[in-house]
């Protein structure tokens, strides 16, 4: 995508990825990405914000040269990721004179990863400022938005902030600028269901540091640009808020239609009862819908048969995932079936330590589903239920 001005000197000079499906060949991008680089040009010296993934570098390259940059001073890097910083060794190469900012910690896993020269940093601390000339900038260390050295970069004059991964979205859009509604919400809800979840106290903490600033415009590295930040920021404040809302997310699986009997009979039941029902079939579905499913639900009910001696491994696979991204879940608990033998409830309990959910009685089936098991599953929306409840009473859920 061409150069795009943002305000007189600063330009989106990054580079969208529509075709990209995957991302660290795990999250699915339904929407593709883009790589957003800013340039702001002072009056003194020019500085460019991030880089592009190594695979778009042609881009960046042509933009910088399409709005005539001979001479760059700064490259800031707010994360040492590669989908960010791939391209800055790149940049060095055309650019010898420039500099790259960083946090001490950015910089030494730029060394690692990209094997950039000590000679190439200027090391800054938190709140730190660096003039352009006629624009300042600023930089606000926000660490674990997700990884240990993430900052981001205000520019004072106008008032606006380059997030980086922090409020980012994967979505390829020809629009500079947020089109506000259901579908970047989606995106933006999805990316930080993938990417931030696990770090809900890290961004907390790092929202009220930003809330100081006074944004006019948020710019993040991934996804549009927003004109009212406080969309946005509101969105991620419902997110990792510890309000969870009265829904039952069920990852399932099913071999012979054991399990699938139960799971409908259960959702059935959850559904006439007022819980609002999110399942998954997992061979089918996709694994970012599933962690958009966990960021607010109050409980997650994991359903499978035995295979091999323990959980089916899409079973193990959902557990695994759901553990890693820590989701403020108040209740788990387990349906399944089996055969003749094997141990599944101990194996997914241990898989989904992370969470600090309250275990509620699991209901295992020996074949098909009979009678007394259906009764079972009665006692555990009914328990389901009166955990919602509880919850309302001390209003924590909605
Ligand atoms: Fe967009 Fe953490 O990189």
């Amino acid at each position: 995508m061409a150069v795009k001005e943002i305000k007189s000197g600063i330009y989106w000079v990054g580079a969208i990825d529509w075709d990209r499906r995957l991302f660290d060949e795990l999250i699915p991008l339904p929407d593709g990405t883009s790589y957003n680089s800013y340039l702001i040009k002072g009056t003194q010296k020019t500085a460019l914000i991030d880089t592009v993934d190594s695979t778009k570098k042609e881009e960046l390259i042509k933009n910088l040269k399409d709005i005539g940059v001979t001479k760059l001073d700064y490259i800031i890097s707010n994360h040492a990721e590669q989908d960010h910083s791939g391209t800055i060794p790149k940049i060095l190469e055309l650019y010898p004179e420039a500099k790259v900012v960083t946090n001490g910690k950015c910089k030494d896993f730029l060394k690692e990863l990209l094997l950039i020269p000590e000679d190439k940093f200027i090391v800054v601390i938190d709140r730190d400022t660096l003039s352009l000339g006629d624009k300042t900038l600023k930089f606000i260390f926000t660490s674990w938005v997700h990884w240990p050295e993430t900052m981001v970069t205000y520019y004072l004059e106008d008032k606006i902030l380059f997030s980086c991964d922090f409020f980012g979205s994967h979505l390829a859009t020809s629009s500079l600028y947020a089109k506000e509604g259901g579908k970047l919400l989606e995106s933006a809800k999805r990316y930080y269901a993938e990417i931030m979840m696990p770090f809900r106290t890290a961004i907390r903490k790092n929202i009220e540091k930003i809330s100081e600033l006074g944004i006019d415009i948020m710019a993040p590295s991934h996804g549009p640009i927003y004109k009212n930040p406080d969309f946005i920021i509101n969105a991620y404040k419902e997110w990792i808020s510890d309000e969870v809302k009265n829904e039952v997310v069920i990852p399932y699986v099913s071999m012979h239609g054991s399990t699938e009997k139960m799971i409908s009979y259960f959702i059935d039941l959850l559904i006439k009862k007022g819980v609002a029902v999110k399942p998954f079939n997992l061979p089918k579905s996709d694994i970012g819908e599933l962690a958009m499913a966990l960021v607010n639900a109050a409980t997650v009910v994991i359903a499978t048969p035995m295979v091999l001696a323990g959980a089916h491994p899409q079973a193990v696979y959902a557990s695994y995932l759901a553990n890693v991204l820590r989701p403020k879940t108040k209740f788990i608990s387990i349906i399944g079936s089996y055969g003749w033998g094997g141990k599944f409830i101990e194996q997914l309990k241990e898989l989904l330590n992370n969470l600090k959910a309250e275990l509620l009685e699991p209901v295992v089936v020996k074949g098909y589903p009979e009678e007394e098991d259906f009764k079972a599953l009665e006692r555990l929306a009914n328990e389901i239920l009166n955990k919602h409840k509880g919850m309302m009473k001390k209003k924590v859920i909605k």
